[in-house]
């Protein structure tokens, strides 16, 4: 299943690379907010790193809705229970953001890009270039 999911998601990137071309090019939109962007801030600030914003809409355009909804994530904001253990493991944003379907979850502000009173410590690591 897990696998069926990987597989759909890289066809659906490649369907549509003429379209992410565009916007790679242009690289990651670091702390622009944009219309349909999600707040997750379950745990974020109380680990003090700044919340974590979620392009909804640029994942959208990209994958069926299906890809993301139910099975990897029920459809509520705030309603989904994410830490970085679980990235890592490559469930939740790591089932794509593993190095392979997307870039791996080692580029801290593309993700925690939301304003906030905490920074990204350096030893945490947070540059944007691959
Ligand atoms: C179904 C696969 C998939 C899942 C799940 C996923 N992403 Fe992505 N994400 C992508 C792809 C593909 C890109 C584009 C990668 C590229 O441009 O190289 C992307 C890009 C991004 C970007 C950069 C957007 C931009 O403007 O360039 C952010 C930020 C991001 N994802 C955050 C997240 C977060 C946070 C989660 C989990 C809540 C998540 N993603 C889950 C596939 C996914
Ligand atoms: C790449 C994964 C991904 C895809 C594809 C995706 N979503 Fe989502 N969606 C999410 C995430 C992550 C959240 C936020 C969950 C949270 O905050 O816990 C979310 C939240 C939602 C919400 C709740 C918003 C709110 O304010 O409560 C709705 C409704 C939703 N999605 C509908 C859709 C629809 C319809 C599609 C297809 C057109 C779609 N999603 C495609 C990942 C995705
Ligand atoms: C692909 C997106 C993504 C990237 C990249 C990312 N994170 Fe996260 N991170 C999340 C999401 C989603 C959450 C859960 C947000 C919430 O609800 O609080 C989270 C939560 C956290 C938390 C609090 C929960 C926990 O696991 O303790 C910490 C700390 C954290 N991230 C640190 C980091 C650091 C350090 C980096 C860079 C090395 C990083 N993150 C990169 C998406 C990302």
């Amino acid at each position: 299943m897990r696998r069926s999911i990987l597989i759909k998601a890289f066809f659906l990137t490649s369907v549509t690379a003429a379209l992410g071309l565009l916007i790679t090019v242009a690289g990651p939109r670091v702390g622009e907010a944009e219309y349909g962007d999600i707040t997750m801030n379950q745990e974020a600030e109380k680990a003090e790193m700044p919340p974590v914003v979620f392009p909804h809409w640029f994942h959208r355009i990209r994958f069926k809705c299906k890809v993301c909804h139910e099975e990897i994530f029920t459809m509520r904001a705030g309603s989904n229970h994410v830490t970085m253990i679980e990235i890592i493991k490559g469930n939740y944003c790591g089932k794509c953001h593993n190095g392979r379907v997307a870039w791996a979850p080692l580029y801290c502000d593309r993700c925690h890009s939301g304003k906030s009173q905490f920074q990204i410590p350096e030893a945490r690591g947070q540059t944007s270039t691959p």
